[in-house]
Parts: structure tokens; sequence; C-alpha cells
């Protein structure tokens, strides 16, 4: 009876293994993710911003540095913004609003981005110049390629899907 009991258990049991120990997804890969920018970062003027895109094949995404509001450090992005902000500084930033994670555009006239979904606006260091939002955009952690001034590798990871 209690062999019987037993095998009952981990019979019914064995379909919530593969819950319990989920196996990792199949061709994920962290590692650098390769942009090639419209204008290379020593090309940009002081205010200047230039949007990219995750790759799509294969299937790429950054992963957040840093966060706040809907975003965290370790958040996926499908895109952002290499920005020379007044003061001269460099930012890499997700696209991602901290408001909701809607995607923010570049207002070239004001030097700001704004987000069409509740009006947040961030200056170009990525503060915030106007709510709802109350947290800064999102880094992405990055460097320029050694081989190519216009390309810069980004922290992020290949989904492979
Ligand atoms: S999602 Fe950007 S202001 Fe709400």
């Amino acid at each position: 009876m209690a062999s019987l009991l037993t095998a009952t258990v981990v019979a019914g049991g064995l379909p919530i293994v593969p819950y319990l120990w989920p196996a990792p997804p199949k061709g994920q890969k962290k590692g650098k993710v390769k942009i090639q920018l419209t204008k290379s970062i020593n090309q940009l003027a002081n205010g200047d911003a230039v949007k990219f895109d995750a790759p799509k094949n294969p299937n790429s995404a950054f992963i957040m540095a840093d966060g706040g509001g809907d975003n965290a450090a370790g958040d996926l992005a499908f895109g952002g913004f290499a920005v020379k902000d007044e003061q001269g500084k460099v930012h890499v930033l997700a696209i991602n609003c901290s408001h909701l994670g809607c995607s923010i555009a570049l207002n070239e006239t004001d030097k700001t981005f704004d987000c069409p979904c509740h009006g947040s606006r961030f200056h170009l260091d990525g503060t915030v110049r106007h709510g709802p939002a109350s947290a800064p955009l999102s880094n992405l952690t990055w460097e320029q390629d050694n081989s190519d001034p216009s390309t810069i590798d980004i922290e992020g990871i290949v989904l492979g899907f």
C-alpha cells in the first residue's frame, strides 16, 4: 500500500518538476550588442542625440544599467539614444519612459526627450524636467568600438526568438 501511495505521489508530482527547475531559455545569451550609430559619438555636437534600435536579427535587447519608476536595473530595452548633453557629456539612455514605459522621442527644438503617452519630459542627460515621471531615464552600459568610431557596444542580450 505504501509503495502504491509513493508511486502515485511521484507520478503525480513529475509534471511540476519543469516549473520548479525551468530549463534555461534556448538560445539566450548575454553580451555586447554592436550598434552602428547614424552619427559617431565624436561627431555629436552639444545638444545632439541619435536614436538607435536593438537588432532584430538575431532578436536582441539592451539591459538597463539602472532604473527608477517603471524601469529597473536588468530590465530590457529595445531602443535608445546616444546623446551629448548641453555640457558635452555623453549619455547612452534606454528609450523607455520611467513613468509607464512608453518610448520617448527627441524634441529637437527644445532639446528634451518627450513622452507621447502622458507628457513627461526629460533633459538630455535623462533627468526629469516635467512629470508625471519622477525618476530619470535608465542608462545603458556602453563603450566605443576601437576599430569604428560610429559603432558602440552596449550591454545586452540575444533573445534567440
Ligand atoms: S509613460 Fe511616459 S509619461 Fe506616462
